[in-house]
Order: C-alpha cells, then structure tokens, then sequence
C-alpha cells in the first residue's frame, strides 16, 4: 500500500538518524534564555539568532526539521530569504507549533492544560500555505501533592488528540507531546508511574479521535528523577525505564519517538539516547531526539548576540547535532568523537 504523503513526512523526519531542532520558544521563554547569558531580547535579536541556528552550514547532515514559533515563520533572514525558504534550501522540513500556551486549569489547583483550539483548522491552513508540514502542541504533567489529578491527564489528553486530528486533516504531521516536567524533588518512580498514566490516556484519546498513527510522531520526556530528588538515576536506569514505559504505552504503528530535553544537560541527553539505542535490540519506533536546550544551549553561549560570534556558534550547534544523531543510532562513543 502507497505511503500517504503524511506517512512520508513522519517517516522522513526520523530517517538517517536525523533528528529535530526545536527552535520554537515562545517570546517569554527565549526571553529567559536570552537572559540567562545577559541579553536583552528583541524582535530583531531573535530573528539574528535563528538566522545564526538554521544557516549552520551542513546542519542538515543531522537535522531533519525544525520547529518555529509563530513569530519566526513570519521572519526572513537579513538577506530577505524567509526562514521557511532557507530550511528548505538546507533540505530541513519547516514545522510550527500550533498550540497557544498552558493556563491554568479550573478546579484542578497547580495544574494546567494547554490551549490553543479555537480556530486551529483556519490556522493549520494558514501554516500549511507558509511551508510547514509538521506541527506541534505541548501538554504540561506536573508531579506534586496529588497531581496529577484525573482531571488533568484527561483534559491534556483531548486536547492533544483534538489538535492532532486537525494537524492531520489540514496536511500537517502532529508531533504529540506530553511533557512530564522534571521541576522538583519527586523520584524516578513516581516519572515511570505517571508518565505511562499519561502516555496511556494520550494514546487512548488519539484513538477515540480517529488520529492516523502511522502519521504522527510522539515527543515524551525520559523517565528520570525531579531535579531536586537526592537520588540520581545512572544512564542504564533512565533507559531501560524509559524504554519499559513506551514499550507498555506506545503502538508499533508510531514511526518515531522524538525525546524531548526537559533541562537534561546537554552531554547527558546525549548519553540516555544513546543509551537507549545501543542495548536494546530492535525497536517499534524510531528513537530520536527533538531537543530545544540540549542543542542551542552551548550555541546559545557562544554567539552571545554577536554576529561576530556566529561561527563558533554554528559550530557548537553543528557539534551537539552530529553527536545526538549518532546517538539516534547507538553510535555515540563520547564527546571527543
Ligand atoms: P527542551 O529540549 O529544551 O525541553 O525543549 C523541547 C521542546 O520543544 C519543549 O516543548
């Protein structure tokens, strides 16, 4: 049976071990990041580091998409290319994130859900005529005092659901993620426990959605402890859980399971991919990673807002995204490679 141009898109995004740049901060979180290396943020200094990420020379050798944020799909880079046309011209799949925010969730105190529904079918058409053939939507589990609550899992699962079937029918590929964060001192079972809770009900909303999933792709966290749990898991632990977790949670028919770096350091993201990849003996899905942090960081640290400093810059991008996609195979023997 053909492929459907979807199957394609979602298969071509984790192939060759490539894997993706999430570059899809909102303006208050790039903000932050900005902040924490003493930069103020502008529209125009946002726009000169994203220029800076996707014109890395040869970043297409290890990135297969990049995820933007609103603001950036609109941008052209200073020569007046428009990003989305630049990424294609690296031979990178543009993606967007559609959804619009976490807020507070009603009756369900410390928790929230994401929104970002209401005319999303006009907006998916909107993204899909600027380029972008993958999507995404971030969901927010938090672990505390009796949270998650069903309330929660539940209404983040529907509207994940709910959005991935309109990405769907407007010709974008859903990247669904639920995010269990690693803010605070919970332990590494306490992660696995609500991580497959979370997974479980996703998968069960798709299905109730009619989403195709053999056209979407996941983007979970790793089951690992709260930054503040004393008790640090090693490498093998974070992946032999985390893999015992989508094994029980996640169907065969999901081409790719793109991780997300959740304030991972960059070596160690790094590590638990490849950790993962290398034991374990043939797998359903594809396991590759769609870092935000775990690959701009260093970059990020670099450039410093200087355009004199892109080119050490791009190098260090290009450096975290060869070894990540070595990872994505096994093959990540150390930093040194
Ligand atoms: P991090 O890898 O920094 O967690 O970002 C990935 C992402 O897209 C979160 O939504």
């Amino acid at each position: 049976m053909a492929r459907s141009e979807l199957e394609e898109t979602a298969q071509a995004l984790v192939a060759h071990s490539r894997g993706i740049l999430a570059a899809d901060e909102s303006t208050a979180t790039i903000g932050k990041r900005f902040a924490d290396v003493g930069l103020a943020a502008t529209a125009e200094l946002r726009r000169d580091y994203r220029e800076m990420l996707f014109s890395a020379p040869g970043l297409a050798k290890a990135i297969s998409g990049v995820i933007l944020h609103d603001e950036t799909i609109r941008q052209s880079a200073s020569d007046g290319t428009p990003f989305v046309h630049l990424l294609r011209r690296q031979h990178i799949i543009p993606g967007i994130t559609v959804d619009t925010g976490a807020v507070p969730l009603a009756g369900c105190p410390g928790e929230t859900v994401t929104e970002g529904l209401d005319g999303l079918r006009a907006r998916v058409a909107e993204y899909h005529g600027m380029g972008a053939r993958f999507a995404k939507w971030r969901a927010v589990i938090r672990i505390g005092d009796g949270r998650p609550t069903r309330g929660c899992l539940a209404a983040n699962a529907h509207a994940l659901a709910r959005y991935a079937a309109l990405a769907q029918e407007g010709g974008l590929v859903p990247i669904v993620e639920p995010e269990v964060p690693m803010d605070g001192g919970h332990d590494i079972d306490d992660c696995e426990a609500v991580t497959t809770a979370a997974l479980a009900q996703v998968f069960a909303a798709l299905a109730e959605q009619r989403v195709e999933l053999e056209a979407m792709l996941l983007k979970p966290n790793m089951v690992i402890a709260g930054k503040d749990c004393p008790h640090r898991a090693g490498v093998a632990e974070v992946a032999e859980r985390t893999l015992r977790c989508l094994r029980r949670t996640v169907p065969a028919a999901v081409p790719g399971i793109v991780f997300l770096s959740g304030g991972q350091g960059s070596e160690q993201a790094t590590a638990h991919l490849n950790a993962m990849n290398a034991g374990y003996g043939p797998l359903p899905w594809r396991l590759s990673f769609s870092y935000g942090r775990a690959l701009q960081e260093p970059a990020l640290r670099a450039w410093r807002g200087s355009r004199e400093n892109a080119a050490a810059a791009q190098e260090r991008l290009l450096k975290r995204a060869r070894l990540n996609s070595a990872a994505a195979s096994g093959a990540y023997a150390g930093e040194a490679a």
